[in-house]
């Protein structure tokens, strides 16, 4: 195991729950969790299918397309006001419960969050749970106009915290984006929350915990 002298988190799914939204979820539908999981998958979708066009649209704008495509899958016609409350749910998403334990142990190191979201939308829920000062990095993928897994993405970590890849653990709880940090040089951890088998993309994480507070001891510090 290399030596580790810094973390980039991804945010959604690993320091925040995308799942958060389910209680905005409710005022629409009486199925708010599948609601909740057809927007999640159709939000990666079109990050993927938009860095593959080569057409990139901010965070914000994939979330709100994704939002509509599964309004109408679910044939809900909401008012724009509903549809704005839905989204702002996004800037307020809940940490999962060990998030803000577990930067504490790691406070000694540079953290940074590496993520697809937008600037404003990573300083909104970073600010909006009291965890801005943890951070000496947002690093959005806006920067490099693409999504993960594009190799581009995962060198906005290394450029901004001076150091090699394998020096920096990248965590994600995302199969696929553990993956693409892997294939980008990284020491990675995959927060494997759900216990779900690892994406078959030839990358194996150095190492799977099953919630951020198993980090440290995982990487033995
Ligand atoms: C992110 C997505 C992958 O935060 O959850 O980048």
């Amino acid at each position: 195991m290399p030596l580790v002298r810094a973390f980039a988190f991804d945010a959604y799914g690993t320091l925040f729950d995308v799942h958060s939204v389910i209680e905005a979820c409710r005022a629409v539908t009486d199925d708010p969790q599948g609601f909740s999981l057809q927007w999640r998958q159709k939000q990666l979708e079109y990050t993927w299918l938009r860095a593959l066009m080569g057409r990139y649209e901010d965070f914000w704008a994939v979330t709100e397309a994704a939002l509509r495509f599964t309004l109408r899958r679910f044939n809900l016609a909401v008012s724009e006001s509903v549809a704005r409350q839905l989204m702002d749910a996004y800037l307020t998403l809940a940490p999962f419960p060990e998030v803000r334990g577990t930067l504490d142990r790691l406070k000694t190191y540079p953290l940074a969050i590496l993520s697809n979201g937008s600037p404003n939308m990573l300083e909104a829920v970073v600010r909006a749970n009291v965890l801005t000062g943890y951070f000496s990095h947002l690093l959005s993928v806006d920067a490099v106009k693409s999504y993960k897994p594009s190799p581009a993405v995962y060198e906005l970590g290394p450029s901004a915290l001076g150091l090699p890849a394998r020096e920096i653990c990248f965590v994600s709880a995302n199969a696929w984006d553990a993956a693409g940090a892997k294939a980008s040089g990284y020491t990675v951890a995959w927060c494997n929350r759900a216990g779900a088998a690892m994406d078959e993309l030839g990358f194996t994480p150095d190492v799977e915990i099953r919630s951020l507070d198993q980090l440290p001891p995982a990487l033995g510090i």
